[in-house]
Parts: structure tokens; C-alpha cells; sequence
């Protein structure tokens, strides 16, 4: 007898761990940090390795700009949880024509939702469609896409699976410069009654509502905007709000949707930040130490479950970004190309603990990465005339590549004149997959197998992945984020 009730014990012990690890795991898998991939550089590593990349690195939640199958396919047979973006340029067409809607479904959704294929769980319907630099554009059809999206979903049995969510700039909601407070929060008087509308279809349907969120463009597009306050650690001048403190801009501006939507009659909506993250270079306040400061905090804050003063638990973040876009928009600012942890080549940047416990841990580099030869082009100072074409050649070489890094404050902007010339040389023909053609400039550049970096400035090598993008053809408008006075600087009138 004693024997049996140790055998009862223990296997009900067995189950109580295997309940208990069970549930572990679904707490753990529920508290995963997501991250965004773009696409617009000029040499991509193939999908297959970023897939590895995020795999290594623990990454179960991925967010896309748009449906490549290319991107899908190396997703098949992965735990990976997508939420896949329909852009900008699509909208009119989603909205207009159901049939459109529904082929996109069935041929970007659809297709691989089988057992075993890519875990769709959102389709994100535009980015950011009611910024106002689109002067109005998207207003009417963002909602009609979303629900004939959300339809063709239903219609294709996904509906309880995958939902349809919009991701949003910060701007459509404010705090009035009168009562600068988030729970003052509410959505710009033109954009009100659509939103409403818009949360009203999220919400009967079960998707969460998501925005993107960038103290950095709070303090990029502010001079006086406190420093401290943009990151995690601490301020010496707290915002108070009702019985509230407020220490970080991030939170202010979360709980400043929160009420908004609260106002709305929405308490509930589940939010989603589509977008959060930190860049490396191109700016002042662009660097690595800063961006290691803002996203480690962060993943500590998201990940903790204490979530923000009016909202308790853990806050769903994708991080922005995965990997360096040396081809996007440099319209909002140089740094739009450093927002990745990883440089374009899956290089760490910097340490960052991905559970959010704050460890010093290593990020996992991208395996097997095929380079170029260590060979630069730079000024061949033999050369005649440098003088006269000098100037024009150098702007030539850079508005057709990545010159971001020269600009003030960035990690090459200490260069002298020549070693500018250089870079830039550099940058052309490294884009130009090191064609000899690219290394001319009239005479005044030299293909060279000595390494011209710097300490802090590097010279890169580009990895041996051409990309039809072009540089100079019409970037596309799913990038192009423009720094529209950023709410919630409500601390400058403390
Ligand atoms: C699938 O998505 C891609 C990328 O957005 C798009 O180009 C393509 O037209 C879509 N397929 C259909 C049938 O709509
Ligand atoms: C919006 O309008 C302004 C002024 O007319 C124009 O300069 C800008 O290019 C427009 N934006 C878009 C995305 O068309
Ligand atoms: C190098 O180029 C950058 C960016 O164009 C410029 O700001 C800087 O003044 C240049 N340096 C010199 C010494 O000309």
C-alpha cells in the first residue's frame, strides 16, 4: 500500500510539474519580445540565414512590411509568430475591390496557414496611413481595407486565427497643451471619428489596436526635450499626473493612448507597439551607448509584467529593428538607416539581453555570411585636379549610397575632407558590388587592399548578396516616417 500511494504521489507530482512547466513555458512564450524586418538595403542576406538569426537569438515574433515569398518560404516550419504588413500603395486597391483583398488573402495568408507552414497570426493593414505628411490620402480606405482584409480572412476560415490590426503613428493621439497630462489623452479632433470607427470594427473582432512609439523622435525633434526622460533609468523631474508619476517618455505616451482610448469607451483594447527601438548612427543621440541604454531598459520594462501607471502587465513590443537598411528614406533623418541591433551583415551591435533580465548576454551573429573581397575604393591622391571635380563627385557617389554616417554627429564625421572623398568612393562601390566601373570617378579613385577604416569610422566591406533595389528609385512610402511634432512633450511645461 504505502508503495502505491508513493506511485499516486508522485505521478500526480508528475503532473503538477508538468502543469506547472507547461505553464512556465506558455508564461514564457507569452512574455517574447518581437522584432520588425525590412528589406530595403541594397545587399540582403539571404532569408534563410535571418531566419536562423532570429531563431539563435530566441526571437518567436516577427513583424513585415510586406508578403515576399521569399521571406515566407524560409519561415515554413518555423515556431515563428508573423504578424505579415500590407503597404501603403495597396490600400486603395484593398479598399475598392474585395476580390483584390481576398487574392491577397489566399495567396499571401491562405497558402501557408497549414499545419506545419509560417504562423500568421497578424496582417498589419498599412503603416502609419494617417500621418499627415500623406496629406490625407489613406483617410478614407484604411478602413474599408482593413474590414474587407478581416472578411476575406473569415471567408478563408482564419478568422479566429489571424486578425487584421492597423499599425499606427504615435500623432493621432495628444494631450492638449493645456492639460499636458496622458490622462488628458485623446485622438486629434480630425482623425477622432474615424479612429472610433476603426477600434470600434478591432475591437468586436478580437484584433488589438497597435502603434508605433519613438522617444527618440521625441528627442530628435526637440532640443528641449529632457534627455533623461527618453530612456528608462530615471528622471529628476517626474511628470506627476493625478496620483501618478511619470518618468520615461514611453510610458507618458502609452498611457496617453490608454486614455484616449479609455475616452473612446474602449478601456479594454489590447495594445500592440508595432514599432519601438533606438538607432546607432546618423544623428547626435544616435549611437550605440545610447541605443544599448534605451532598448535593454526597455525589454526589462516590457518583459517585468509591471507594465505602465494605467495599464498593469506585459506590454506586446516589436523592436525596430532587426538588421541595418542602408536604401530607406533619409527624409526624417541620417539615422533612419541604424536602426538595427544588427548591422546589415547580422553583427551584433551591442549586448542585449532579449528576456529583459538585464544580463550582459551576447546577441547570436548571423552564420556563414558571404562578404566581397577586402577590397575599398578610395581617392587616389596621384591624381590631378583633385580640386575641381572633387566636390561633385562626392555628391555624385553619395546620394547613389549610404553617406549617413559622415553627418554631424555621426561615427565618421571626424574624416578630413579627403578621407571623405574616400568614404564615399567606398560607399558607391561597395553598393555597386565592387565593380571596377564604380571605382573611377574620373581618375580620382583607386581600388586599394589596405583597409582605410578608422577607429569608430568604418570602411565597410558589403556582403556578397546583390539586390535589384536601387537606391535611387522611388523608395517605397511604407519606410518614410516623418517627425510630425511627436505628442507628449508635456514635461517641458513642468
Ligand atoms: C502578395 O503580396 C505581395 C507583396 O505585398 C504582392 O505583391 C502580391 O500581389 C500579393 N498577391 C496577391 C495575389 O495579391
Ligand atoms: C503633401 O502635400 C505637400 C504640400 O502640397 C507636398 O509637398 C507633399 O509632397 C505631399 N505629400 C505626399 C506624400 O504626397
Ligand atoms: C565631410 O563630409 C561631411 C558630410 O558631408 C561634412 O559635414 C564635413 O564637414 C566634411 N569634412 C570636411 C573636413 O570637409
Amino acid at each position: 500500500m504505502p508503495q502505491t500511494r508513493v506511485l499516486v504521489e508522485s505521478s500526480s507530482y508528475c503532473s503538477i510539474m508538468l502543469f506547472f512547466l507547461v505553464f512556465m513555458a506558455m508564461l514564457y512564450s507569452g512574455l517574447s519580445v518581437g522584432v520588425n524586418w525590412g528589406t530595403q538595403a541594397t545587399q540582403q542576406l539571404p532569408p534563410d540565414t535571418v531566419v536562423k538569426l532570429l531563431r539563435d537569438n530566441g526571437f518567436k515574433k516577427l513583424k513585415l512590411f510586406e508578403a515576399d515569398e521569399r521571406i515566407l518560404g524560409a519561415l515554413i516550419g518555423t515556431e515563428i509568430e508573423v504578424m505579415l504588413g500590407i503597404p501603403n500603395n495597396m490600400l486603395q486597391m484593398m479598399c475598392e475591390d474585395p476580390a483584390a483583398a481576398a487574392s491577397w488573402v489566399d495567396a499571401n495568408v491562405t497558402s501557408y496557414s497549414y499545419t506545419g507552414g509560417v504562423h500568421i497570426k497578424y496582417v498589419a493593414v498599412g503603416n502609419e496611413p494617417f500621418l499627415e505628411y500623406y496629406n490625407g490620402t489613406y483617410l478614407e480606405c484604411t478602413l474599408p481595407a482593413l474590414v474587407n482584409i478581416q472578411e476575406a480572412l473569415n471567408h478563408a476560415g482564419l478568422g479566429s486565427k489571424v486578425k487584421a490590426t492597423i499599425p499606427f503613428n504615435a500623432d493621432i493621439y495628444f494631450s492638449p497643451d493645456s492639460n499636458p497630462k496622458p490622462s488628458a489623452g485623446d485622438f486629434r479632433a480630425q482623425l477622432r471619428d474615424r479612429t472610433i470607427e476603426i477600434i470600434k470594427y478591432l475591437f468586436r473582432n478580437n484584433a488589438p489596436f497597435t502603434v508605433n512609439i519613438y522617444p527618440f523622435l521625441s528627442l530628435y525633434g526637440n532640443k528641449y526635450f529632457p534627455f533623461d526622460y527618453a530612456f528608462f533609468d530615471g528622471t529628476s523631474k517626474p511628470v506627476p499626473d493625478g496620483d501618478k508619476q511619470y518618468t520615461n517618455a514611453f510610458d507618458a505616451n502609452f498611457d496617453t493612448l490608454v486614455w484616449a482610448l479609455f475616452r473612446a469607451g474602449y478601456a479594454e483594447m489590447p495594445i500592440i507597439v508595432g514599432e519601438i527601438g533606438w538607432p546607432t548612427d546618423g544623428d547626435i543621440n544616435a549611437n550605440i551607448q545610447n541605443a544599448k541604454r534605451f532598448n535593454q531598459k526597455l525589454l526589462q520594462h516590457v518583459l517585468s509584467g509591471k507594465g505602465t501607471p494605467a495599464r498593469k502587465g506585459k506590454i506586446d513590443i516589436y523592436l525596430f529593428s532587426l538588421l541595418d537598411e542602408n536604401a530607406k528614406s533619409t527624409a526624417p533623418g541620417g539615422f533612419e538607416r541604424h536602426w538595427g541591433i544588427f548591422e546589415f551583415d547580422g553583427k551584433p551591435k551591442y549586448e542585449l539581453d532579449l528576456l529583459g533580465l538585464e544580463e550582459d548576454k551576447g546577441l547570436v551573429p548571423a552564420e556563414d555570411v558571404k562578404y566581397m573581397p577586402k577590397r575599398w575604393c578610395v581617392l587616389n591622391r596621384q591624381a590631378n585636379d583633385i580640386g575641381d571635380l572633387l566636390p561633385d563627385s562626392i555628391d555624385y557617389a553619395c546620394s547613389r549610397s549610404d553617406c549617413t554616417a559622415l553627418g554631424y554627429g555621426s561615427s565618421c564625421n571626424h574624416l578630413s575632407a579627403e578621407e571623405n572623398a574616400s568614404y564615399a568612393f567606398n560607399m558607391y562601390y561597395q553598393v555597386n558590388n565592387q565593380n571596377d566601373y564604380s571605382c573611377d570617378f574620373s581618375g580620382l579613385a583607386i581600388v586599394t587592399d589596405d583597409d582605410p577604416s578608422k577607429e569608430d569610422c568604418q570602411f565597410p566591406v558589403m556582403i556578397s548578396y546583390g539586390s535589384p533595389l536601387l537606391l535611387h528609385s522611388g523608395l517605397s512610402d511604407t519606410f518614410i516616417r516623418i517627425i510630425e511634432g511627436f505628442v507628449l512633450f508635456f514635461i517641458l511645461l513642468n
